[in-house]
């Protein structure tokens, strides 16, 4: 016995931070499936759906902490405690994020804390919304005679402003992902086209990609504004940008389910 006994105990639980992939259960890992039966406690965002879920056992703690723009259920700094707290229980803690959690994913932050807090961990990748959207869709992000180039960015708004690298992005030959930027459509648009980006470029938005109730709104750059009320979109929705787009005409294999007004607006083009 020591007079001053560490107020920590030692840490034997490890935490697993799963990319959940973009909606579709079977888009799961291997891996992240076989970590998720074997969890002692998972901790999800809002992008991971019940069809997920229903594949964590039933002894396991199942810790919802939100990740709504503007409502979150706990912030970063929660977060990152109760994986802290959750590990030194010693359990085996699986973090599940929609998508990667390296892609805008803030799980790089997270990892940052483990870190910090001495917590093994481990990474599993998970399909990023873009490749499922794209895939599902119809859109080959690269192809040899139309996109060389192919950037993902955050269309999330800074006082209502998107502010991106204007004149980087309108470069030729490149497909630009945008992911979060569905209420800052309007602006998106305009701004490209203000640096030079044609007008008539195809640009798609889809939404619940690689879900039930997926549906893609596709039109230009100049039309897309005008297709996408964003009253209408109620699930998470991603906008591609590029010739490539233009493609899906042929190649779009998946029947959606038409959804609203604005679905048959874009599928009237
Ligand atoms: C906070 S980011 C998380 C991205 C995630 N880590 C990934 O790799 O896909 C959330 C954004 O991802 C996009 N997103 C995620 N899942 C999607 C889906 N099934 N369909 C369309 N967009 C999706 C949307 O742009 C949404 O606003």
């Amino acid at each position: 016995m020591t007079d001053h006994p560490d107020p920590q105990p030692p840490a034997h639980g490890r935490v697993h931070l799963v990319g959940a992939g973009p909606g579709a259960a079977d888009l799961l890992t291997l891996r992240a499936l076989r970590l998720l039966q074997q969890a002692d406690a998972v901790v999800y965002d809002r992008l991971v759906g019940p069809e997920i879920l229903e594949l964590v056992p039933a002894h396991a703690e199942k810790v919802f902490v939100g990740k709504m723009r503007d409502r979150h259920v706990l912030s970063q700094a929660e977060i990152n405690r109760l994986l802290i707290a959750l590990a030194r229980t010693g359990k085996r803690v699986v973090r599940l994020k929609g998508g990667d959690p390296f892609i805008f994913g803030r799980g790089g932050e997270e990892l940052e804390a483990l870190a910090l807090a001495g917590i093994p961990f481990e990474v599993v990748p998970g399909v990023t919304a873009a490749l499922g959207c794209a895939a599902h869709a119809g859109v080959p992000l690269t192809h040899r005679d139309h996109a060389q180039t192919l950037v993902f960015v955050t269309g999330h708004t800074k006082d209502g402003e998107v502010e991106l690298d204007w004149p980087t992005l309108v470069r030729p030959g490149q497909t630009i992902v945008v992911y979060m930027g569905a209420r800052a459509v309007a602006s998106l648009c305009a701004r490209l086209i203000g640096h030079g980006l044609d007008p008539a470029t195809p640009a798609a938005l889809i939404e619940n990609g690689t879900c039930q109730h997926q549906r893609t709104i596709a039109g230009t750059l100049a039309t897309l504004p005008e297709l996408v009320p964003d009253h209408h979109l109620l699930g998470p929705a991603l906008i591609i940008i590029g010739q490539v787009v233009g493609l899906r005409a042929r190649l779009a294999w998946l029947t959606e389910l038409a959804e609203g007004p604005a679905l048959a607006a874009s599928e009237a083009e």
